[in-house]
């Protein structure tokens, strides 16, 4: 299904919603809720929802689980540039969340134990019962997760090369593309194929190109998002601006 909005942010607050009613559902059940959580640009607006739900709503956390998409490798968990540093000052610093329920790729694993390390992050999740709402942002490489050109759509969490692309797009946060990591721990496409609901956003006339080719182009591995049309629990979420190319 794709849904358009008129600006991102009434896009967010919708996304953000609708993971609030998860949580409250399960909440009701006596459940976790599982959460696959994104970084990026993107969903900055539905996790300020979700914070705003939290302090001034009564939304509480105290029932979620969350395993996030990818982290850069390497990467400190304290540095600017990660993806945990992103998730605290974005999320997990203003809401109710247990630390111990917060899951992010590993960056300063030593690279004999990425592998193993990946295959534990699978079994965690299953032992879960699963994602129950996955979110996404799209890279212009049609990336998901870091799930770049190229991409099996049965693969798993594990180490990948960030196309030149994805670098190129990170320039700014590094300070240089030269300072961006050429590599990346990311769940693949097949974790997050295994979530019970998954919503991609994209927002801005620079996202419309590969909005474009994600829901309209043929299903490929050179653009890993086509896979997406395979599934009937996705939902593109897009603002009036990244779905001005769709036909
Ligand atoms: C981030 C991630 C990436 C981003 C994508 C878009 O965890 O997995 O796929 O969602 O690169 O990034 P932004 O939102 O910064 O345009």
């Amino acid at each position: 299904a794709v849904t358009v909005y008129p600006d991102q942010h009434v896009a967010s607050v919708k996304v953000a919603q609708r993971i609030a009613e998860v949580i409250r559902r399960k909440q009701e059940e006596h459940q976790k809720a599982v959460l696959g959580l994104a970084t990026g640009v993107t969903p900055i607006g539905v996790y300020n929802e979700l914070v705003r739900l939290h302090k001034e709503d009564g939304l509480s956390f105290r029932n979620v689980i969350t395993f996030n998409l990818d982290e850069y490798y390497p990467m400190k968990p304290d540095a600017a540039q990660s993806y945990v540093t992103f998730m605290n000052e974005n999320l997990f610093n203003h809401i109710d969340i247990d630390p111990q329920n917060v899951h992010i790729p590993d960056g300063t694993l030593a690279a004999d134990d990425v592998a193993e390390w990946c295959l534990e992050y699978e079994k965690q999740i299953e032992a879960l019962g699963g994602l129950d709402l996955q979110i996404l942002g799209i890279g212009r490489t049609g990336h998901i997760g870091f799930n770049e050109p190229g991409s099996a759509p049965n693969s798993g969490t594990r180490l990948v090369t960030l196309d030149d692309l994805t670098r190129a797009d990170a320039a700014r946060d590094f300070g240089g593309k030269a300072n961006v990591p050429t590599k990346a721990i990311t769940m693949g496409v097949g974790t997050i194929f295994k979530a019970r609901e998954i919503i991609l956003m994209a927002w801005s006339k620079k996202k419309a190109p590969i909005i474009k080719k994600a829901i309209e182009g043929e299903i490929s591995g050179e653009v890993p998002a086509t896979y997406l049309q395979l599934s009937d629990n996705v939902e593109f979420v897009l603002d009036q601006d990244a779905a001005s190319d769709l036909t």
